[in-house]
């Protein structure tokens, strides 16, 4: 054995003490609502096999080379490009392109946060990024989100209060301001302004994750926090993982060029050059673009298809209606522990992820999320048909 010789924080990162109870609950037999997948026909084969073709017969002697070739090369500024598109300032210097954006999270993490350091993030948000923090030893707030997303003046309270009291303020603030997972929401551009002018007031650092910004079905587009930010506070991470596919596993840092050289340095001789060719090539060639619109339609639908659900399902709950995205959260009646439920939702036919999950204190909730992106509409139906008998033999 070899485990006394971890390093220190290590052991704790291992320690998922937290996922027992409702965590071992086979969802074997359910239709499975809990994850944001996307559905297996939107995945590009085809469109992915021409890009490598493509690659091979452009770059063969190179493509599967340690340098590979100018495909590869190519993605930092296929990515500034659609960056600029959003508005924000970007060139490909500006990028440092990771394996998604969760490994982008992770080498923004170990650039800005030593042990002790304060984070702050919305309560509930999404999961994997917590054990980021965690691992760098960070003490992790989780401040309230409404229906409009992060609630930006309980974090200037809480600013105020920290300052009052002598405590120790957060060096990086990590937010999901459009289509936040776990509960739909997007933050509205008065308060992406207000939590920069905090962030310059109480100099801190905004980690801005947009995994599905391109995927809106509705409603007008708000510009990225990285669009809004003149001082160069802003660390913005997305990623191709939704709409491409979750298996190129491509994702993107944009920042400042200082933090972009920290970032890349820390990639270890950076991400496998021949999915960064195909990424490149694709999305080059116009597949990426013609997809898009097919994907947001086919989204928008199951979206519908959940929210019409619940309508004539649930109507006891309450529900959040995102304009994008993957998720709708739903906040059962009568204050019932959506953990405590899930057994029974789960022998009535459905599994979904307890608000608990994404509960950065790992608090109870009535809350949960559903994932529309994955199951086919008619089993979103019937999932939802099920969270109703089990909410219902709960309160009755
Ligand atoms: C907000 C958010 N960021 C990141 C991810 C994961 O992205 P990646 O697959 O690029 O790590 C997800 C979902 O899986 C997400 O909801």
């Amino acid at each position: 054995m070899v485990t006394h010789l971890f390093a220190d924080g290590i052991e704790d990162a291992s320690d998922d003490e937290d996922e027992e109870g409702w965590a071992s609950v086979s969802a074997a037999d359910a239709i499975d609502l809990r994850y944001g997948f996307p559905f297996p026909e939107s995945l590009p084969n085809e469109g992915l096999v021409a890009a490598a073709e493509a690659v091979f017969e452009a770059e063969g002697d190179v493509a599967l080379q340690y340098l590979g070739g100018e495909y590869a090369d190519r993605l930092d500024g296929v990515i500034a490009a659609r960056e600029r598109e959003r508005g924000v300032a970007c060139e490909a210097e500006n990028v440092a392109v990771t394996s998604g954006s969760t490994h982008a999270i992770d080498l923004v993490c170990r650039v800005f946060l030593d042990p002790g350091d304060v984070v702050f993030t919305e309560a509930p948000t999404f999961m994997a990024v917590l054990d980021r923090f965690e691992d760098r030893g960070a003490a992790v707030a989780g401040l309230p989100v409404d229906e409009n997303g992060l609630d930006v003046e309980a974090v200037a309270d809480e600013l105020a209060a920290r300052e009052a009291r002598g405590e120790p303020l957060p060096k990086l603030l990590y937010t999901i301001p459009t289509f936040h997972n776990p509960t739909g929401t997007t933050l509205p551009a008065a308060r992406r302004r207000r939590l920069l002018d905090l962030a310059a007031q109480y100099d801190f650092v905004v980690l801005e994750g947009d995994a599905y910004g391109d995927l809106r079905y509705d409603g007008e587009r708000v510009p990225p926090l990285a669009a809004l930010d003149e001082a160069g506070r802003v660390v913005r991470v997305s990623t191709f993982s939704k709409t491409i596919a979750p298996g190129v596993r491509t994702g993107w840092v944009v920042a400042d060029d200082a933090v972009v050289a920290r970032v890349d340095r820390l990639n270890a001789g950076g991400v496998n050059r021949f999915t960064k060719a195909v990424v490149s090539r694709y999305v080059a060639d116009g597949g990426f673009e013609a997809a898009l619109d097919g994907l947001r339609a086919s989204y928008a639908r199951r979206r519908d298809r959940l929210l019409d659900a619940l309508d004539g399902h649930l109507p006891e709950a309450t529900w959040s209606e995102p304009d994008g995205g993957f998720f709708v959260w739903v906040t059962l009646p009568e204050d019932l522990d959506s953990a405590a439920l899930l057994p029974d939702a789960v022998d009535e036919g459905v599994a979904y992820l307890p608000g608990a999950h994404f509960s950065p204190a790992k608090e109870e909730s009535s809350s949960l999320r559903l994932a529309f992106s994955h199951a086919p509409p008619d089993d979103i139906e019937r999932g939802v048909a099920a969270l109703a008998r089990a909410t219902r033999a709960a309160t009755e």
